[in-house]
């Protein structure tokens, strides 16, 4: 599939292209989702047109459509795996951190989640025969809490060149909910920009998504609403995996609780909804020092199981000696 632009859409020239860009419109892709009313009233074209133009989106896009059931083994068979830099953890997850699906790491303050997704952020640009996937990243950080020289420490543990490694991280700051919503969008056109010059987009993280939406939507008359969006949210992301065969990684804050060893997997922000979407979620939480122990939670392929890692200056590593 190579990069599609609007222009590649029947009925759409260069003065349209450019009302749909100006509207938000920025992607095939965004096209393809829209519904003809809003997307007539963006582009000042016939609702008639705009349908037309939408059905023609989805095709190009290849979504929105049923497909049989040949086409999604297939589309399972490219997927791949990024090594977490612990061979137990990548265990836990069937081998490491898939594309096309979503991960969550959700866990209190200190559990190691910014500490994992920093680690997979330098490991997808590892090669193939190292765990990685030889591709860049796109990072939406919400809360200020990306650490480039963290990161240098890492890839140089890595044998990495620590400027390389950082020049192959996209990283967007999002100011509110919103915003974060729609920098999937704007990743997905320094994705597309990627696919045939460079390293193409093989982990997306967004860390944290729920901080946002827990501080906009508080009150019980706000939830639904939230829930909503956090759907949206999710919904885009996975789409983005599979567009680009790219992993997704989000983080999730959750308070521990000490006295109950098993959790109680509806309680964090986005509860449901994200319980749902994510494909992988994976409960932190502190043990002794710089130990950390993963625990996998309502798989639908895996086995309810638990694996222990470490942080170190090096980064994340196995817990056990070995
Ligand atoms: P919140 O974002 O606050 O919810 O926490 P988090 O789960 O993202 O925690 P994070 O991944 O930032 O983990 C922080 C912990 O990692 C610290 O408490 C340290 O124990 C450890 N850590 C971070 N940097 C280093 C480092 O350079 N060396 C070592 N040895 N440990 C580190
Ligand atoms: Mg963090």
């Amino acid at each position: 599939m190579g990069v599609m632009s609007l222009e590649d859409l029947p009925g759409v020239g260069p003065s349209t292209a450019e009302k749909l860009r100006s509207a938000g419109y920025t992607t095939v892709e965004a096209i393809a989702v829209a519904s003809p009313a809003e997307l007539s009233a963006a582009a000042e074209i016939g609702e008639s047109n705009a349908a037309k133009i939408i059905a023609a989106a989805r095709k190009l896009a290849n979504i929105g459509d049923f497909e049989t059931g040949d086409k999604v083994f297939e589309r399972r068979q490219s997927v791949r795996k990024i090594t977490t830099g612990s061979k137990d953890l990548d265990a836990l997850l069937g081998g490491g951190v898939e594309t096309q699906a979503i991960t969550e790491f959700f866990g209190e303050y200190g559990s190691g989640k910014s500490q994992l997704c920093f680690q997979l952020a330098v490991n997808v640009q590892l090669p193939v025969e190292e765990g990685g996937l030889d591709g860049s990243v796109i990072v939406i950080d919400t809360e200020s809490t990306f650490r480039p020289e963290r990161i240098a420490q890492m890839a140089e543990a890595k044998g990495l060149d620590p400027n390389d490694v950082l020049k192959n991280i996209h990283i967007a700051r999002a100011y509110n909910s919103n915003h974060q919503m729609l920098l999937v969008d704007r990743a997905k056109e320094i994705a597309n920009g990627l696919r045939s010059n460079g390293k193409p987009v093989k982990l997306l993280i967004v860390d944290s998504l729920t901080a946002h939406f827990r501080a906009e939507y508080v009150g019980r008359g706000t939830l639904a609403d939230r829930q909503q969006k956090l759907n949206k949210h999710l919904h885009d992301l996975i789409k983005f995996g599979e567009i680009f065969n790219a992993a997704i990684v989000v983080t999730n804050q959750v308070m521990a609780k000490p006295d109950s060893y098993f959790f109680d997997s509806t309680a964090p922000v986005g509860g449901h909804v994200v319980a749902h979407t994510a494909t992988f979620r994976v409960y932190l939480r502190k043990s002794k020092g710089n130990l950390r122990i993963a625990r996998l939670i309502d798989s639908p392929c895996l086995p309810e199981a638990e694996a222990m890692f470490r942080i170190t200056e090096m980064g994340i590593e196995d817990g056990k000696n070995r």
